[in-house]
């Protein structure tokens, strides 16, 4: 079996599209507006940019660099990229793994979340949404839907939609993934972006002139929605005071990754199909920014005033699938024209979550090609089967979203930072910022600061190390104890142990590949 044909990007435009594609999702338009909205939110916007200035915007130079790096040595997955860069150490591939865990392991639970916002756009179609103005009615269409009563229940309706919009999300994104990076990533999110842009502007268009609509309380007007998300300082303590809460910190900062698909294993290997003079600094600013405009002007901007101006402040406030799933059709059942708001909604949030869903499956492909030696559609089928094995167990185990939660407590928040961690330090410490930094200057349309080998050699880690050890502190130990009351839980990590061994068994076999064809040159 040969070495496959080297790919890279065909337009800049392309890859700028694509990897803002896998960046802007459901992190964008639910878990951002959960959040903010729960710590009242201008204050959060604190955090939150702190962290995007000293993480998440050196974190994703970093990994463009290390990627582009890997990517004209010959390799497009961590496992690969790690060895290059990290040459003395037998063991730099084996940490590689946590550049594949980390994306199939979300791909799993997020292409179930992704079946539900098509089965929701299409319901708004045929005008099965239109519930009336029962709050009760929202959540319960929801957790039929889902499955949250009871493990297994969307399995007893065989032909019903919650399976059929699966089926066809799960065969998209392979689909997809089997044209190969150009004619399907690529050309996907060429036409996708731009129609996500589009539907969000509208649906922005609509909440922003939505202006007082209940003229007995005229409190409850768009300017004050606004006012929801951004003004900093909370009713009832002053701003020190909000700031001082460390969970927020920490939350911001998972915030941060989870949204720029950085710390994911993705940004490295899209980064990884550049050429080598090609710009890189100013395409990664870009999708940076790209992301934050998506996430804030249009995440952020729809979902608060939307619900503040219907429901006031406690309205806005609910988690991420609360508000996207229970408050938002409540909302567009009292706007005009909602029911087609409600469909451009969660069509938005489809587009969102199939772009970055296939960029979560890029990185094993990769792997699975110049690591096993597989060809495209062999590896397609080998992923299709262990992502499908991972979705089942999420949908398997619906009662509370317990499978979900697990996987994405463990792979979606923590493996998140453990990678973050891992990736500083390779970066700031092993491949060196002077190198890091010659390559992101090569080709580049615009100057990295020069202060950012500071930030990313001394800066993130402390903080990435403190945010980390601060949340595992608070959270690790009562998911233990979870660990040790839920079946579904034990099934979920023992799951997730499986995984682990199955690709560390795959590097073993990659690395005496790699070896072996080191020695043959
Ligand atoms: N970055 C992707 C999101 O925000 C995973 O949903």
């Amino acid at each position: 079996m040969s070495k496959p044909a080297p790919e890279n990007w065909s337009s800049k435009i392309g890859v700028i599209l694509a990897v803002t594609g896998s960046a802007v999702g459901l992190g964008n338009f639910l878990r951002f507006p959960g959040l903010a909205a729960q710590y009242e939110g201008g204050v959060f916007m604190i955090p939150y940019f702190v962290a995007l200035l000293l993480l998440g915007l050196p974190l994703a130079w970093a990994e463009w660099s290390m990627g582009r790096y890997g990517g004209t040595r010959g390799f497009h997955s961590s496992p690969g990229i790690f060895r290059v860069l990290w040459k003395n150490n037998p063991a730099a591939p084996y940490l590689g793994v946590l550049g594949l865990i980390v994306p199939v392991g979300i791909y799993m639970y997020y292409v179930f979340v992704e079946s539900w916002c098509l089965g929701y756009a299409w319901h708004y179609l045929t005008g099965a949404l239109d519930l009336g103005a029962d709050p009760a009615a929202y959540k319960s269409f929801f957790g039929n839907y889902v499955g949250i009563g009871a493990d297994a229940s969307i399995f007893s309706r065989l032909l019903g939609a919650p399976l059929v919009f699966l089926v066809i999300c799960i065969a998209l994104n392979f689909i997809l993934i089997n044209r190969g990076l150009t004619r399907g990533i690529e050309q996907f999110c060429l036409w996708a972006m731009p129609a996500l842009a589009v539907c969000a502007i509208l649906v922005l268009l609509r909440v922003l002139t939505l202006g007082t609509p209940d003229p007995s309380r005229p409190e409850l007007n768009v300017l004050n929605g606004l006012g929801e998300m951004w003004n900093p300082g909370a009713a009832d303590k002053s701003i020190w005071e909000a700031l001082a809460n460390g969970k927020m910190w920490m939350e911001a900062a998972g915030q941060i990754f989870f949204s720029l698909s950085v710390g994911f294993g993705v940004i490295i290997t899209y980064a990884s199909y550049m050429r080598r003079n090609d710009d890189i600094a100013l395409s990664s600013t870009t999708a940076v920014a790209g992301n934050e405009f998506f996430e804030v002007s249009l995440g952020g901007m729809i979902t608060i005033p939307a619900a503040f101006v219907f429901l006031g402040a406690a309205g806005a406030v609910g988690g991420t699938f609360a508000l996207g799933f229970n408050t938002l059709p409540l909302v567009f059942e009292q706007m005009p024209l909602g029911r087609f708001f409600g469909f451009l909604w969660f069509f938005l949030l489809f587009l969102a979550a199939i772009t970055s869903s296939i960029s979560m499956l890029q990185p094993a492909i990769a792997f699975l090609q110049e690591g096993l030696g597989l060809n495209r559609g062999r590896a397609v089928a080998l992923l299709c089967g262990v992502g499908t094995a991972g979705t089942l167990l999420v949908v398997w185990f619906s009662k509370d979203l317990v499978a979900m939660d697990t996987l994405d407590f463990w792979v979606g928040t923590f493996c998140i930072y453990l990678l973050a961690c891992l990736q500083t330090f390779i970066f700031g410490w092993i491949f060196g910022t002077k190198r890091g930094l010659e390559e992101l200057d090569r080709g580049a349309d615009l100057r990295v600061p020069r202060l950012f080998t500071f930030v990313i050699k001394y800066i993130s880690p402390v903080y990435l190390l403190i945010v980390f050890v601060a949340w595992a502190w608070q959270d690790v130990g009562a998911r233990l104890d979870d660990f040790a009351e839920s079946a579904a839980v034990r099934w979920s990590l023992l799951f997730l142990l499986a995984l682990l061994v199955l690709f560390l068994w795959w590097i073993r076999l990659a690395v005496r590949r790699w070896n072996m064809e080191d020695r043959a040159s």
